[in-house]
């Protein structure tokens, strides 16, 4: 069979432009697509928000199911969403995304099981350890068990690390010891067999957290407890990607025998005085903190995409041990960024700009897969 191998071009109404500087204003534009153009390398995913997933954004309606071929909620199944009370459960929007993922043939990656931060009120503050168990395991048992073969991967335990490789102090640390993330795989791994099972974490490519992030997956495995793989969630900054730190940690977990995925990729250009993702960290505001309110200079616009070409070409050259790229959010105007760890700012760090339209750093991942590639005869 003759098969094209240029990527798919795709017609997008609603005017979003293949960004050339071309103004082509009201006929449908072409552009190309992520997921096509990677199709063979790694899925392409994107966080979506309550009004995404309901498909209440028309401009998201129409790019995501042609953009991204995996999903994950960006706070939806959070548990302080999902699990408001000892006995409620509020399933409603995550059923929604996984018929979302049906119909448009995307995979759902649950997000996320244990997690100190966003838990709901009822339990933040519990004081009785043989209540934290009971929820530990009820929380687990009911929402991985509802979505076991429903989701194609969950994120069971988020951020248990702290930057020297430690475990972080969190209601599960104190109340249940040491050994909670290897129980949360186990209940998973019993609650939802058909679910592949991931630890996720922000900076565990930098090598003291890394190893730390090492020494929980051993030890879960030595367990004899299934987890599939590890999210590296790429919350990076402008200029300072950590290409070597993010390879050396692509090769040593997938020696674990892991999956590895970029989970929550965006790159800040604001200014921050701290890396990673701590959400319980904020900054003081004051006017230099947010330069770029009536758009982005062209040198940090460039900057961006060839800080995001050089990622991607990095991931490239680790196909085959890269299963998922998920970049956190859809476009700039809905990105996290513009309200973390400062309130309000105006923020540019994904590959589409606040009209849904890619931005250049979209081209440059995009023409490292199609640009010197022969026409196939
Ligand atoms: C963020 C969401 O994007 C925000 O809307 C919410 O207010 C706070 O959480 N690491 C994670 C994500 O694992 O769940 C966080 O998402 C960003 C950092």
């Amino acid at each position: 069979m003759i098969r094209n191998k240029f990527p798919s071009l795709l017609i997008l109404a609603g005017g979003l432009l293949f960004s050339a500087g071309i103004s082509a204003q009201k006929s449908p534009a072409i552009i190309a697509s992520l997921k096509d153009v990677f199709k063979n390398d790694f899925l392409i995913g994107a966080a979506l928000n309550t009004d995404q997933i309901e498909e209440k954004e028309p401009n998201a309606a129409a790019l995501v199911p042609l953009q991204f071929n995996a999903v994950t909620p960006e706070n939806i199944m959070k548990a302080e969403i999902i699990h408001p009370g000892w006995n409620s459960y509020n399933f409603d929007v995550a059923d929604k995304l996984v018929a979302y993922g049906k119909k448009y043939k995307i995979k759902i990656n649950g997000h996320t099981l244990i997690w100190h931060s966003q838990l709901p009120a009822f339990m933040r503050n519990m004081k009785d350890a043989d209540s934290v168990k009971k929820y530990f395991i009820d929380h687990i048992n009911t929402v991985a068990g509802r979505y076991n073969g429903k989701v194609f991967s969950w994120d069971v335990v988020n951020e248990a690390l702290n930057e020297d490789g430690t475990m972080r102090q969190s209601i599960f640390l104190n109340k249940l010891g040491d050994n909670y993330v290897t129980e949360a795989f186990r209940l998973a791994q019993a609650a939802s067999p058909n679910t592949e099972l991931y630890y996720n974490d922000y900076n565990n490519e930098q090598p003291a957290k890394r190893a730390g992030c090492i020494s929980l997956v051993k030890k879960i495995q030595a367990a004899g407890v299934r987890i599939d793989g590890v999210g590296i969630q790429g919350h990076w900054h402008l200029g300072k990607i950590p290409l070597k730190d993010i390879e050396e940690s692509i090769v040593e977990y997938a020696a674990l025998g892991l999956k590895v995925m970029i989970t929550e990729l965006d790159i800040e250009v604001l200014p921050r005085n701290f890396q990673g993702a701590d959400v319980n960290r904020q900054m003081k505001n004051d006017p230099t903190m947010n330069p770029y309110v009536n758009g982005l200079p062209d040198s940090i616009q460039q900057q961006l995409a060839s800080d995001y070409e050089a990622l991607f070409k990095l991931l490239l050259k680790h196909k085959d041990k890269i299963a998922r790229v998920t970049f956190w959010g859809v476009n700039d105007g809905q990105s996290w960024l513009n309200g973390w760890p400062i309130p309000g700012r105006t923020n540019y760090p994904l590959l589409f700009d606040r009209e849904y339209k890619p931005k250049p750093a979209f081209n440059k991942v995009i023409e490292l897969k199609t640009k010197n590639t022969a026409p196939h005869k």
